[in-house]
C-alpha cells in the first residue's frame, strides 16, 4: 500500500453551484488529508498546459473555455492509493454514465460539466500539483485519526 498525493481540481461548475463543500466533505471523511486548497481563476495560458493532451481534439475549445470561465478550487489530497480511491470517487468521465454513489454520479448529467477532475497517476499528479501550488503550500502534518483510518 503506498502513501500517495493527488490533484483535484473541483471546475467552475461545483463552484458556482455551492457544491464545494459536499465534495470537500467526502475527501475528508474517505480518511484523505487536505495537504492543499485554495480558489483559483484558471488562466488560458494555465489550461492550455494542463490540457496539453487533449489540444487538436474537437472539445478542446470548449473544454478550455469551461475550466477558465469562473473560479475553481484547486486541491491536493493524500492517503494510501490517492490516485485510484480519488478516481473512483469521481465516476466515469461522462457524468450521465457515473455510478450513483459517485460524485459524477450523484451531482452531474453531462461530460461538458463533469465537476471534477482527477490525477490519472502519480506522474500526472506531481505535474499537476506543480502547475498549480508553490513547495511552501503544501503542508506536511498528521490527522489526529490517522491511527483509526490506517492499521
Ligand atoms: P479529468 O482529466 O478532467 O479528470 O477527466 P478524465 O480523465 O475522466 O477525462 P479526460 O479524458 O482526461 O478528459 C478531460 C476533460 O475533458 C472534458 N471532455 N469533454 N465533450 C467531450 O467529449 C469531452 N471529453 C472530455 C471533460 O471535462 C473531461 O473531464
Ligand atoms: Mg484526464
Amino acid at each position: 500500500m503506498a502513501r500517495e498525493r493527488t490533484f483535484v481540481l473541483l471546475k467552475p461548475d461545483a463552484v458556482q453551484r455551492a457544491l464545494v463543500g459536499a465534495i470537500v466533505e467526502r475527501f475528508e471523511r474517505r480518511g484523505l488529508k487536505l495537504v492543499a486548497m485554495k480558489t483559483t481563476k484558471v488562466s488560458r495560458e494555465l489550461a492550455e498546459t494542463y490540457y496539453l493532451e487533449h489540444k487538436g481534439k474537437p472539445f478542446f475549445a470548449a473544454l478550455v473555455k469551461y475550466i477558465t470561465s469562473a473560479p475553481s478550487v484547486a486541491i491536493v489530497l493524500e492517503g494510501d492509493e490517492a490516485v485510484a480511491v480519488v478516481r473512483k470517487m469521481m465516476g466515469k468521465t461522462n457524468a450521465a454514465e457515473a455510478e450513483p454513489g459517485t460524485i459524477r454520479g450523484d451531482f452531474g448529467i453531462q461530460i461538458g460539466r463533469n465537476l471534477i477532475h482527477g490525477s490519472d497517476s502519480v506522474p500526472t499528479a506531481k505535474r499537476e500539483i506543480g502547475l498549480f501550488f508553490a513547495p511552501a503550500e503544501l503542508l506536511d502534518y498528521a490527522r489526529v485519526d490517522e491511527a483509526w483510518v490506517y492499521e
